[in-house]
């Protein structure tokens, strides 16, 4: 019998309507959109304004779009993960609203929690459940509202993210392609450099909380860029090394959009050619959770069976790592 890999099998999406561009961002704070482009690579994010709405309605949404794109039947769907930062509620699960909702009736579910490395981990994660035999389809969604924790007067955070949703379906494969290999990591001492600090529980939130701004993102932007950089091409030639494959074997590389300049001091270091970096921070900035399922979405068709698709993403904790991936079809 062949040894069961966990493949991708479809991808989906979901963006909010709202565009927030760069000549917007500079009614509200002191920037400019050269700055911007220069420095990040980014010209617009969308931002979810729907009263009411958070992560799990864009979750359902790009859920959604997988189930119409292969007619999946939900109830066939047996695990829902949402991967996320940005949970809708403190203690109840996003993941199980979003499962009820798109009627996967008969999963279960959970939220997973790394920060911008929620949906790598997540891989790793829906793959071993898929790999061990007992499940044959889960979903990974990976869903962010940035917006909801950002402050709009601060330049340093306010112009870089946004929102957005993307999911893929994990099913066994019996031909060796999927999830090959990964390198997961994650440092504690990281901590302090990438953070909201109120509403959890080491300083629930109270009004002055609130009046002293803690309950926004707040990140050492120099500290997280220079670990960023490091970090993920580490793992990324760590990867390609210990699957012995060179620089020539990699079709794709998916890299977290956290920073252009990230993106390409990543693929200068393992010396790609950056028409084999998967890139589209100019459209969304960066959506935490979702910016890997959103690169599979938007390359979906160029995406052939049997690439070699290397993953990397860093965020906050610090949590950061690579994956090795064989792409399973052709669309
Ligand atoms: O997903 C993982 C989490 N996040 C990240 O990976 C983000 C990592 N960090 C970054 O992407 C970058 O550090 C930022 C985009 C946040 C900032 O870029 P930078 O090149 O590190 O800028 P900086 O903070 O060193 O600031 C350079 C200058 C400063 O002015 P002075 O002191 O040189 O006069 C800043 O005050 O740019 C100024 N500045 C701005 N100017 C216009 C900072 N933010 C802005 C802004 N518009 N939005």
């Amino acid at each position: 019998m062949s040894e069961i890999t966990a493949a991708i099998t479809a991808v989906g999406k979901y963006l909010p309507e709202y565009i927030l561009t760069n000549a917007e961002l500079e009614t509200l704070v002191e920037t400019n959109d050269e700055w911007i482009v220069s420095r990040t690579g980014i010209k617009e994010r969308r931002i979810l304004k729907e009263k009411g709405k958070g992560t799990s309605f864009m979750a359902i949404n790009a859920a959604n779009d997988l189930i119409r794109k292969i007619n999946l039947d939900p109830k066939e769907i047996e695990l829902v993960i949402v991967a996320t930062a940005t949970p809708d509620m403190q203690a109840a699960s996003t993941a199980a609203f979003v499962a009820t909702e798109i009627g996967a009736t008969k999963a279960f579910s959970f939220d997973q929690i790394a920060a911008c490395s929620s949906f790598l981990y997540g891989m790793s994660t829906a793959s071993s459940y898929i790999e061990s035999g007992r499940y044959k389809k889960i979903l990974l969604i990976g869903a962010d509202m940035n917006s909801s924790m950002i402050d709009y007067s601060d330049r340093a955070t306010c112009i870089i993210f946004g929102d957005g949703a993307g999911a893929v379906l994990f099913e066994p494969n019996h031909e060796g392609l999927g999830l090959q290999d990964e390198y997961l990591r994650s440092d504690g001492n990281g901590r302090e450099f990438l953070k909201v600090d109120a509403g959890g529980s080491v300083l629930p939130a109270s009004k002055e909380t609130v009046k002293n701004g803690q309950h926004f993102v707040h990140q050492d932007g120099k500290t997280v860029f220079k670990m960023a950089v490091s970090k993920m091409a580490d793992v990324s030639e760590k990867i390609l090394e210990r699957n012995n494959l060179t620089v020539n074997d990699v079709d794709w590389l998916a890299p977290h959009q956290a920073n252009k300049r990230i993106i390409d001091a990543t693929a200068r270091r393992i010396k790609l050619d950056s028409n084999k970096v998967m890139m589209n921070i100019e459209k969304y900035g960066n959506t935490t959770s979702a910016t890997l399922p959103l690169l599979l979405s938007d390359y979906e068709t160029q995406l052939k069976k049997g690439d070699i698709v290397i993953f990397a993403a860093f965020g906050g904790g610090f949590t950061w790592g690579s994956i090795y991936m064989k792409w399973a079809y052709n669309n």
